[in-house]
This record gives structure tokens, sequence and C-alpha cells, in this order.
């Protein structure tokens, strides 16, 4: 094995860019309020590269993305997605209810980029390794990429919306995948008429963070 790292030292992650890192990570935004303008040239790849740094069951790589441009295509999406929050509203009462809906409606509906996210539950990447017993470590391995995606966006000033009110074998036949690729997310994208360090639904009174002591165990 060689240990020549490509002929590259190992950074200095120095106390400035762990405070940064910590920015990045307090300041990114599930955005639900985006701005009509265009990503800038190039950077909804830039985004895209980011996915494959990010780890996967045996090196697999299973995620696999879609860009979907057709207006056509957005629309039957957002129609699906309003039959499923209709259905979904029905198990809550109140105004704080639709207003959630509402807010991702607006969402589909303004960002500039609408990504389809899946998995490859049969790569020929990674030989198979590490998901015989888990098979459904493809797909935590995209929800890596995913995740990589979206702290990266936040950098560039880019805010991601993850919407997942959606029929998943319906989403699967309006983008036309394969039928052994299984639908993990779809994603707005596109510059947020906001930045915020307080997730939206801890301040519409929905949902607050909680702290570490809470959900931590020991044995
Ligand atoms: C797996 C997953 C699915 C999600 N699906 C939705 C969704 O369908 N609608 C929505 O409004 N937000 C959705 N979100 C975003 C969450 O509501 C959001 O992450 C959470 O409220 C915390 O806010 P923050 O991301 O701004 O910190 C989803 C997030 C994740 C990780």
């Amino acid at each position: 094995m060689s240990d020549d790292n490509r002929g590259i030292s190992p950074p200095e992650f120095d106390e400035h860019f762990i405070q940064r890192l910590d920015d990045l990570m307090v300041w990114r935004r599930d955005v639900r309020h985006f701005k009509t303008d265009p990503l800038a040239p190039g950077m909804l790849d830039d985004i895209l590269d980011r996915a494959y740094l990010a780890p996967s069951v045996g090196n697999s790589q299973p995620w696999r993305f879609v860009k979907i441009n057709s207006p056509a295509l957005r629309t039957q999406i957002i129609e699906d997605f309003m039959e499923c929050n209709d259905a979904a509203l029905h198990d809550y009462a109140g105004e704080t209810a639709k207003l959630y809906a509402s807010l991702k409606l607006a969402g589909l509906q303004d960002a500039p980029e609408h990504l389809a996210v899946f998995v490859n539950t049969a790569p020929e990447e990674g030989l198979g390794l590490g998901r015989k017993t888990m098979p459904e470590m493809l797909h935590y391995s995209t929800v890596t990429a995913l995740m990589q995606m979206w702290l990266y966006a936040r950098a560039r000033h880019v805010g991601i919306g993850w919407v997942s009110i959606l029929n998943p074998e319906r989403v699967k036949t309006i983008v036309d995948v394969p039928p052994h690729w299984d639908f993990i997310s779809y994603l707005c994208i596109g510059y947020p008429q906001q930045e915020t360090n307080i997730p939206t639904l801890e301040k519409v009174g929905w949902q607050a963070r909680v702290n570490r002591e809470k959900f931590t165990q020991e044995r």
C-alpha cells in the first residue's frame, strides 16, 4: 500500500478552521424560500462533486443524481407533492401544519434547480463488500453524500431544501429510472432569500433542537 498521499502533505486544521467549520454546521439550513436567480455557472456540478468524496459501503458510491430540468416533470413532481401533502396533513390539525406544507411548496416553485437523488441497490462498484447482512448500507451511504453536498453548498451561499413528502414509486416513474434504483430524496437548490442559524421548524414552534444529553446513553 502506498502512503504518498499523491504527493500532498496532510493539511493543518487550525483553531480558526474549526471555528468556521462549526459556523458552517450551525448556519446550514433546510431552505424553503429561494430566490429564483439561477445558480452561478458550474455551481451545481461543484456541489455534486462533493458527493463523490463521501464515505460509502465497500466504496460502492451508490448515489445516483438526476437533474430535473424539464418544467413538465417538475409540474408532475409538484402535483405528487400536493397529493401526498394533503394526505399527510390529515394527521395534523391547525395552522402550523398548514404553514409547514405551504413553505415546502414555495421552495418547489421557486428553486432554480431540482435534483432527484436515488440509490442504486445493485451497484457493480464495491463488489458487494460490507452489505451482505445489511443491504440498507447503500441507502445510508447515499445520505452521507447528500450531507456533504448540503454543507458544501452552504459554504458557497447556496441553500438546499429536502422534500420527502412524495410517493417514491411515482417519483421513479416520473423521473424514469431503473427499477433497482430506490428513491432517497428530492432536493430544491438555489440561493436562499434569508440566511439564518435557527431551523425554520424551531422558529414556527413545531420542533426545537434537543441537546446531546437527551439522546446519548452509556452502557
Ligand atoms: C431525511 C430528511 C427528510 C426531510 N424531509 C422534509 C420534508 O419532506 N419537508 C420538510 O419541510 N422538511 C424536510 N426535511 C428537513 C427538516 O425539516 C429539517 O432538516 C429540520 O427541520 C431541521 O432544520 P434544519 O435542517 O434547518 O437544521 C427533511 C430532512 C431530512 C434529513
